[in-house]
């Protein structure tokens, strides 16, 4: 699945901006703050119906303007498009072919994978952007995983609401058995899928980094979860009662699930050098895109946003031959990125 095009109405700088992709890749030069990474983060909001540096996208209108619109159409003509709006109305609206559709039937159309620099601190930051990276790799490949994951985020919203009120006496706490059945339905469903994605991923991620590294590294992601076996699932949740009374939070499920880089069988955050770091993210990313095509049978198109200056000339060169077969967006400053290959390359400059 390919973009064809793509237009802005009022996205950050880009007042009035058309896109027509000609070649498989497109690569964006610009000096800095020219609106290199807002493109990139445009067709990532078409992915994803989110921005990876917002919490709210409706952030992203131009400035002094009222309302923004994305529009994007693919390769079998679909067309998809989000609107934005702060005035006269707050509205958040996804369209697909011109009809309104909910954002979890949005996201999986347009299939991505963004590489950042910010992505190298995968492996060493909180849980949670690791919890982030899963959910956004699995709703796109998996609508059951997003409407679970969904459904489980809402009924721990109203579990955790319930344990205060348990809390304040204002409960009972038998009312939470009828939300620790819907916690537990729901969140086997999310932990099924992160399971076999951790077993999917296991060939691509050990090929992926070999090839980089030249050598027999074998490089794992190790699932950590909260809840082991599936069969006990409520039962640990009402083992857990008292405390998440206490505490007024649920301590466990999905939601505080988390995943480790294992590099030749010891955790990189704590041995790894930074150049392995760096192969490990680049395996990591490449093996995304195997994974994606496994699941869907489709290439996602590749988003790469100013990483070349990151990666030396080994891994820069193994990067460029990864993308033959493939649409990538490419962001840079620097101008010799790709200045060997430039028959299959579209330029932008910003
Ligand atoms: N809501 C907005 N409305 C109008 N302009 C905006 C808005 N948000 C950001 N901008 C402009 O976009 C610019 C940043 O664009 P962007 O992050 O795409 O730069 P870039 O080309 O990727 O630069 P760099 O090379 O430094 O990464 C800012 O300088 C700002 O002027
Ligand atoms: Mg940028």
């Amino acid at each position: 699945m390919q973009i064809q095009k793509i237009k802005l109405e009022h996205f950050r700088n880009y007042t009035n901006f058309e896109l027509e992709f000609k070649k498989k890749v497109l690569l964006i030069k610009g000096k800095n703050a020219q609106g290199k990474t807002n493109l990139i983060e445009a067709l990532f909001a078409l992915s994803i119906g989110k921005s990876f540096r917002l919490k709210n996208l409706s952030e992203a209108i131009e400035w002094e303007q009222d309302y923004m619109r994305i529009n994007g159409i693919l390769s079998d003509k679909t067309d998809l498009e989000l609107f934005y709006s702060t005035y006269p109305r707050k509205q958040k609206v996804s369209k697909i072919n011109k009809v309104k559709k909910k954002l979890n039937d949005f996201v999986g159309n347009f299939l991505s994978v963004l590489f950042t620099p910010e992505d190298i601190d995968l492996i060493s930051a909180a849980p949670g952007l690791r919890r982030r990276f899963l959910d956004i790799l699995l709703s796109q490949v998996s609508h059951n995983y997003l409407v679970n994951l969904l459904t489980y985020q809402k009924i721990l919203k109203q579990r955790n609401k319930l344990l205060k009120a348990v809390l304040e006496k204002k409960s009972q706490e038998n009312e939470l058995d009828f939300w620790d059945m819907k916690l537990a339905e729901h969140g086997t469903e999310v932990i099924k899928e992160r399971r076999l994605f951790f077993k999917t991923i296991e060939e691509f991620l050990k090929k992926q980094y070999q090839n980089i590294s030249g050598k027999k590294d074998r490089l794992e992601l190790s699932y950590l979860a909260k809840i082991k076996n599936l069969e006990k699932y409520s039962a640990k949740l009402i083992s857990h009662r008292k405390r998440d009374i206490l505490m007024t939070e649920t301590s466990l499920g999905p939601h505080r699930d988390d995943f480790e880089f294992i590099l030749n069988d010891k955790p990189i955050n704590s041995f790894g050098s930074r150049g392995e770091y760096r192969s490990s993210i680049l395996a990591l990313k490449l093996s995304e895109v195997n994974f994606i095509e496994s699941q869907t049978g489709k290439k996602p198109i590749l988003l790469l946003d100013d990483v070349f200056s990151e990666l030396d000339s080994e891994r820069q060169k193994y990067l460029l031959e990864a993308i033959q077969n493939q649409q990538t967006v490419i962001t840079t400053t620097d101008d010799n990125v790709l200045n060997s290959n430039t028959e299959n390359v579209q330029v932008l400059e910003v």
